[in-house]
């Protein structure tokens, strides 16, 4: 039933191109860009025109097709060589989302075996049709395993857009909510608007009513009174990078929802498919964050808000220590109280 939900597709391949649904004009209008050449679709993902860490990944891997087409109309041969610098740009266009190297390396190693010879073209998109797909059903998996965790008629609280949009399809924490709610287990959806960029006002609001769940916007300062006046259940994000012991990148202030759901003794759900689980690095220290210009902060819409010359810090993500999350729903399984010994049922 809550796979009928999935009309949401942000990223498509047609005509050997691929198509973007432009997120930056979205709710209001729904623009599809096209995209030929590796070093577009990077620009497109620094851009936001994708955003979220699994859609960030998938485009990454059609971006290794263009790539590799490109390499091998220009350079025949020795096209391998000729990946080298494109997939380089690529991999620098957003830093946390561990998805995106994950996907690169899931086609560098891919390609290893390909003749030299041979144009790569139709083996390697079938192989990003493969990330693609498999990244849908992780999150259909995701879905009904998270949603065993949530009682009937909870509230819950979301931050930033982890749902189709940030995806292939249906999303990882926004599919939790569609599974439990085919289930009679969500009564209300808490989006936070998640400035600068305002993933939850424009994408996560639009995705909920699409389905008919019920959702209230609020700003993200919100939410502190809103868990001391209603009994709210859980919070569910997604996630961009999680390391070994179970520490979580996620968009900025994920971080303060998670203290206050401690405070206020609501829990704390993170869903994010095993790509996003980054093992070389041991705790969330150590994890790249994005700084992005503060003129995200300063304008809305290009409209100027900041007096002018004001410095602004825009960090595009925090860190949530382990110890402040009670459970890690991957497509591989759940991790209760995630730590270094509980995140290895996962390995
Ligand atoms: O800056 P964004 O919009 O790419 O940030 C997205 C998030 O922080 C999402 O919560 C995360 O990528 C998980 S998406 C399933």
């Amino acid at each position: 039933m809550a796979k009928n939900m999935d009309s949401i597709q942000p990223i498509k391949w047609r005509n050997n191109m691929l198509f973007l649904l432009d997120q930056r004009a979205l709710p209001h209008q729904q623009n599809w860009l096209q995209y030929e050449h590796a070093d577009d679709v990077a620009n497109a993902i620094f851009e936001m025109v994708v955003r979220g860490a699994p859609a960030i990944g998938i485009s990454a891997a059609y971006a290794v097709v263009l790539a590799a087409r490109d390499a091998w109309n220009n350079k025949g041969g020795t096209w391998k060589t000729a990946m080298v610098e494109p997939l380089a740009v690529l991999a620098k266009s957003r830093p946390t989302a561990v998805n995106l190297h994950w996907a690169i390396e899931r086609m560098i190693t891919f390609y290893q075996d390909l003749d030299d010879d041979k144009s790569p073209e139709s083996a390697l998109l079938e192989e990003a049709k493969r990330i693609h797909n498999e990244d849908i059903s992780a999150n259909y998996k995701m879905g009904k395993l998270g949603a065993t965790l949530i009682d009937n008629n909870s509230i819950v609280i979301t931050h930033c857009n982890a749902g189709a949009l940030a995806t292939g399809g249906f999303g990882t924490a926004l599919g939790v909510i569609r599974h439990a709610y085919t289930e009679g287990k969500i009564k209300h959806v808490y989006a936070d608007e998640t400035r600068p960029w305002l993933q939850g006002a424009r994408l996560t609001a639009w995705e909920l009513q699409q389905d008919n769940i019920p959702v209230t916007l609020q700003a993200d300062g919100a939410a502190a009174a809103l868990m001391a006046t209603t009994k709210v259940d859980w919070v569910i994000v997604g996630a961009d990078r999680i390391t070994a012991n179970g520490d979580v990148a996620n968009k900025i202030g994920t971080y303060m929802l998670a203290i206050l759901a401690k405070y206020h003794n609501v829990k704390m759900m993170v869903v994010a498919p095993t790509s996003t689980i980054d093992w070389q690095l041991h705790e969330g220290n150590e994890i790249p964050i994005e700084q992005r210009p503060g003129q995200e902060v300063t304008t809305i819409n290009g409209n100027k808000i900041a007096p002018e010359g004001v410095a602004a810090l825009n960090p595009a993500f925090d860190v949530t220590p382990a110890s402040l999350i009670d459970a890690i729903v991957t497509e591989a399984g759940v991790v209760l109280s995630p730590s270094l010994e509980n995140m290895r049922i996962l390995r």
